[in-house]
C-alpha cells in the first residue's frame, strides 16, 4: 500500500499525487476489523444516499459533505445503491483523504433477494459482482452487503439460505479474481421473531466459504431517555457475546422522541459493548420525510417542477449541508469522547483458534424454517414452495411479540426505508404523502 522508502526524492515528488490518497485497508480477523497496522477498527458511520441511484458520482457534493462528516468524527459511510458503471474516483478519493471508509450494498432496485419467492440467479450474481469489480479498486472500501433487510417476518426465514448462497458466490468470485479479502456481510432488520436464529445461521458453518465475513443489525431499540438495560441492548450484547465474526449496527438512531441524543453510542463504543461490537452506522445523512437527517440542504420543496432533478420526494439533494440542530451536535459530542482502542491484531490473533461457531438453528414448526442439514442453494436455484410444504406442518401464525426488550425495532416511517429498498410504488405513494403532510404543515424542519 505504501510506497517503498528507498525511492529517490525525485521519484517521490512525482508520486506525490498518488501517495496523498494512501489509506490503510480494513480486514476482518475472527470477530473484529483491523487496519493494516494491527489497530482495531471501530465504525463511526453515516448512511449516505442523497440520490436513489448513486450518491458517489458528484465529487463536489461529496467534498462539501465530507467537511461536515469530518467535523462529526465519522470514519465510514454506508451507501445502499450505486451505479457500477459510473465513475467513482472523485468521491472515493475524497473520502479516502478524509479517512472515511465505504460499506456498500451490492444489489439494485431489481436484483435484491426477495423473501416471498427467494431465488439467487445469474442476473443477480452479475450485478453483485459488477459492483464489487468497481469498488474493490478503492482501498477505502471496507465491506460489502449481499442484502439489506431481506428477511422481515418469520416466514421469510426461507430466504436465509439464498442470502448465504449469494455471500458464498461473491466471496468465491472475489477470491477467484484475486481481489483483496473485502469482507462480505449482511444487514439485518431487527425482528424479534427472527432473533437469534438468523444471526446464528449466517455464522454457524465451520466452512468459512459458507458463512458471512460480518453480520450487522439495523436496530432502533434505544429511544430517547433510555439505558443499556431498558433499551434491550444488554440482551443484544448477551446474544452477541462470543460471536465468531464482526458484528455492528448497520443502522441506528431512533428519532422518537426528538431531539435525538444518540446516547446509545456511549454503550456501543464504550466498555459495555466494545469488546463485542465493531461500532455503528447512524441512519442517515440527509434530512427527508422520514425525519432521520443529520443535515439538510434546505427546506422541503413540495411543488418542485418535475424537471428539477435536484429535488427528489420534495427534498433538495445537493448544496451546502446545514446541520440539523441539536442532533448533529449531540452525535458529534458523543463521538468526540468515544475512542475505543480494542485489541491489537498481534495480541488477538493467538486467541482466534479458540473461536467457536454457534449451533446452526434447527427448524421449528411455524418458526425458523431452514433445515440446518440441507445444502445451500446453487446459483440459479429458486425456492420451491410445494416441495417445502410437503415436509412442513404449516406456516403457523406469527404473533409478533412486542413486549419489553424482545420487541422488534424497525425505523419509523418505514416508507423511507422502502424507498431505499427500491419499491417504486411505495416511492410514489410516499411522494403523495409528503405533499399531504406539507399541506397539513405536519413536517417540522430544523434549519
Ligand atoms: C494505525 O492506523 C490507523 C489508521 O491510519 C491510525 O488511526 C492508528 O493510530 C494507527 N495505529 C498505530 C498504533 O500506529
Ligand atoms: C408471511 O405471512 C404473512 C401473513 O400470514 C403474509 O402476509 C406475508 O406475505 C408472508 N410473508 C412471506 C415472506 O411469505
Ligand atoms: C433472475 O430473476 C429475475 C427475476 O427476479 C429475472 O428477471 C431474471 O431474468 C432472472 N435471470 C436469469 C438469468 O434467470
Ligand atoms: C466449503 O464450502 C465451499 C463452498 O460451498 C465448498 O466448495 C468446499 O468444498 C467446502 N469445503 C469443505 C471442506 O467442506
Ligand atoms: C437471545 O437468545 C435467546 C435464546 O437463544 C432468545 O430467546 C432471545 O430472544 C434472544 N434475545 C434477543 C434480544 O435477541
Amino acid at each position: 500500500m505504501f510506497p517503498s522508502l528507498v525511492l529517490t526524492p525525485l521519484l517521490l515528488a512525482g508520486l506525490q499525487a498518488v501517495t496523498v490518497n494512501a489509506i490503510s485497508t480494513i480486514s476482518a480477523t475472527g470477530a473484529k476489523f483491523f487496519y493494516e497496522n494491527g489497530t482495531q477498527y471501530y465504525i463511526k458511520g453515516i448512511a449516505y444516499q442523497l440520490t436513489p441511484e448513486d450518491p458517489l458520482t458528484d465529487e463536489a457534493q461529496c467534498k462539501r459533505d465530507i467537511v461536515r462528516m469530518s467535523e462529526l468524527g465519522a470514519n465510514a459511510i454506508r451507501v445502499y445503491h450505486v451505479d457500477a458503471s459510473a465513475d467513482h474516483d472523485g468521491c472515493m478519493t475524497a473520502f479516502a483523504d478524509a479517512g472515511i471508509y465505504l460499506f456498500v450494498d451490492l444489489d439494485t432496485f431489481t436484483t435484491a433477494i426477495d423473501q416471498t419467492a427467494p431465488h439467487w440467479n445469474k442476473t443477480q450474481y452479475d450485478r453483485f459482482s459488477a459492483v464489487l469489480d468497481e469498488f474493490q479498486q478503492y482501498d477505502n472500501t471496507a465491506g460489502v452487503f449481499v442484502g439489506n433487510e431481506v428477511l422481515t417476518t418469520i416466514n421469510g426465514s426461507i430466504a436465509a439460505p439464498y442470502v448465504l448462497a449469494a455471500a458464498r458466490d461473491i466471496k468465491a468470485y472475489r477470491d477467484k479474481k484475486g481481489y483483496r479479502e473485502i469482507p462480505v456481510g449482511y444487514s439485518a432488520a431487527d425482528i424479534s421473531e427472527l432473533r437469534p436464529m438468523l444471526q446464528d445461521y449466517v455464522a454457524c458453518s465451520t466452512n468459512s466459504s459458507e458463512r458471512l465475513d460480518f453480520y450487522s443489525l439495523n436496530a432502533y431499540e434505544w429511544c430517547g431517555e433510555s439505558s443499556y438495560s431498558t433499551s434491550g441492548y444488554d440482551e443484544l450484547q448477551k446474544n452477541a457475546t462470543g460471536y465468531p465474526i464482526p458484528i455492528f449496527f448497520s443502522e441506528t438512531g431512533c428519532n422518537t422522541p426528538a431531539p435525538r441524543t444518540f446516547d446509545d453510542q456511549a454503550a456501543i463504543l464504550g466498555s459495555e459493548m466494545d469488546g463485542t461490537w465493531s461500532g455503528a452506522i447512524i441512519y442517515e445523512w440527509i434530512e427527508e420525510t422520514n425525519d432521520y437527517g443529520l443535515i439538510s440542504y434546505g427546506a422541503s420543496v413540495s411543488n418542485a417542477a418535475a424537471t428539477n432533478t435536484l429535488v427528489v420526494d420534495g427534498y433538495t439533494r445537493q448544496g451546502t449541508p446545514t446541520p440539523v440542530s441539536p442532533d448533529f451536535t449531540n452525535l458529534k459530542t458523543h463521538w468526540a469522547t468515544l475512542n475505543p482502542t480494542g485489541v491489537s491484531l498481534s495480541a488477538y490473533k493467538s486467541s482466534t483458534s479458540a473461536i467457536t461457531y454457534p449451533d446452526c438453528p434447527s427448524s421449528t414448526s411455524g418458526g425458523w424454517a431452514v433445515d440446518p442439514s440441507s445444502a445451500l442453494p446453487t446459483l440459479g436455484q429458486t425456492y420451491n414452495k410445494d416441495a417445502a410444504s410437503a415436509d412442513s406442518t404449516g406456516t403457523g401464525s406469527s404473533t409478533g411479540s412486542s413486549s419489553g426488550t424482545t420487541a422488534s425495532s424497525t425505523k419509523n416511517g418505514a416508507a423511507g426505508n422502502m424507498m431505499l429498498a427500491g419499491n417504486p410504488a411505495t416511492e410514489r405513494l410516499f411522494a403523495a404523502s409528503i405533499v399531504l403532510s406539507g399541506v397539513l404543515g405536519m413536517v417540522a424542519f430544523w434549519l
